[in-house]
């Protein structure tokens, strides 16, 4: 699958759920959301239906995301049947973590559970080192419980662990040190994450915006001048770079302040409520469920894949479409 732009599809990111057990303020500013009803949430069967589809069309990387999916009953046996797809090679899960640690069996980590699944690579959540902090930021008390989820996820001996950071200003811009810190002595791939406008105005503002730029200062009046690693590439758009005289890498992901941010853009989502979105940052959203539960044929359904990634568009619209209606909880982020 290629787009218009020159973008190659190879990438699908898969939200099973809407719901979450925790209420970041960037992320779902109202307490009381209205949860989907269940009918209206894809199946298991469906959403591997289309996957499979998706990986006939090129796609070998599928990150599953959410709301929270670790809060789906039936994750791990969904995401066991993932590797038995032909062409699929990587499977990610990202999580904020607080579920990771769950014995669902005795003796048996929801992590390593995940990981005896299929899954290689874990992303988790994680903004502050500062209890109180988390609990302003999630609108809940489970930061212990992430840090032990943290844990559970390096027993599990994933090939990746990655923490991601949303950069705010007065909120967490003292935390960048500790975190790098956090993320050395456990062998972690840190990123910091710039907020994006899909919440409210009141959480992103010019008082709450923090660039990667100024992070990289923060970053670079501790440690030196950091080394760009124009190299080494994960699935997404962070740009690595190197801690000097430590084997230690960080990333950052400008997606408001990098131009060049879509020019390597390879990714689809699938929202939990079976919308093909082509692009976080656009309104754009096809309604695939819709010929699915008509009874399409998969060459239909190739048909819908391809419709919509000639749709794609050549960059993101954030840096002058607010979202206010449609939180990144209900994208699936
Ligand atoms: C929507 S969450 C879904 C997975 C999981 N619940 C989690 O928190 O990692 C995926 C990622 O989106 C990030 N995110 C949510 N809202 C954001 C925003 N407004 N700007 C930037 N990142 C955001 C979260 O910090 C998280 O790293
Ligand atoms: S960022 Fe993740 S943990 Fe926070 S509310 Fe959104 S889905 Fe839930």
């Amino acid at each position: 699958m290629q787009d218009p732009h020159g973008h190659r599809i190879s990438y699908l990111r898969v939200s099973i759920t809407d719901r979450c057990n925790e209420r970041c303020t960037y992320c779902m500013p109202h307490e009381l959301q209205e949860w989907l009803p269940r009918q209206g949430i894809l199946t298991y069967e469906e959403t591997l239906r289309l996957i499979r589809i998706a990986a006939e069309l090129g796609v070998s990387k599928v990150r599953i995301t959410g709301g929270e999916p670790l809060t789906r009953r039936g994750i791990v046996d969904f995401v066991g049947q993932i590797p038995e797809i032909p062409r699929i090679t990587s499977i990610g899960v990202s999580t904020n973590g607080t579920l990771l640690a769950r014995e669902i069996t005795p003796g048996k980590t929801m992590a390593a559970a995940l990981r005896d699944a299929g899954v290689q690579s874990i992303n988790v959540s994680l903004d502050t080192l500062d209890a109180a902090v988390y609990s302003q930021i999630t609108g809940r008390d489970f930061h212990a419980q992430v840090l032990r989820g943290i844990d559970a996820a390096i027993a599990a001996g994933f090939d990746q662990i990655k923490v991601n950071t949303v950069l705010m200003r007065n909120r967490n811009e003292d935390q960048l040190l500790p975190l790098i810190e956090f993320a050395a002595a456990r062998n972690l791939l840190l990123r910091f994450i710039e907020l994006m406008p899909v919440s409210t105005t009141e959480v992103l503002n010019e008082s709450t915006f923090m660039s990667v730029m100024e992070a990289k200062r923060v970053v670079e009046s501790a440690y030196g001048s950091l080394i760009p690693e124009t190299e080494f590439r994960t699935n997404g758009p962070a740009t690595y770079y190197q801690i000097p005289g430590r084997a230690q890498r960080i990333g950052f992901i400008g997606a408001m302040t990098n131009l060049h941010f879509c020019e390597s853009c390879n990714k689809l989502r699938l929202t939990c409520d079976g919308k093909l979105r082509p692009c976080l940052g656009s309104y754009l959203e096809f309604d695939i469920m819709r010929p699915l539960r008509a009874g399409a044929s998969n060459e239909e359904l190739k048909e819908f894949f391809l419709g919509v990634v000639e749709r794609k568009p050549q960059q993101h619209d954030f840096r002058n479409n607010y979202q206010p209606n449609r939180s990144m909880i209900a994208i699936g982020g």
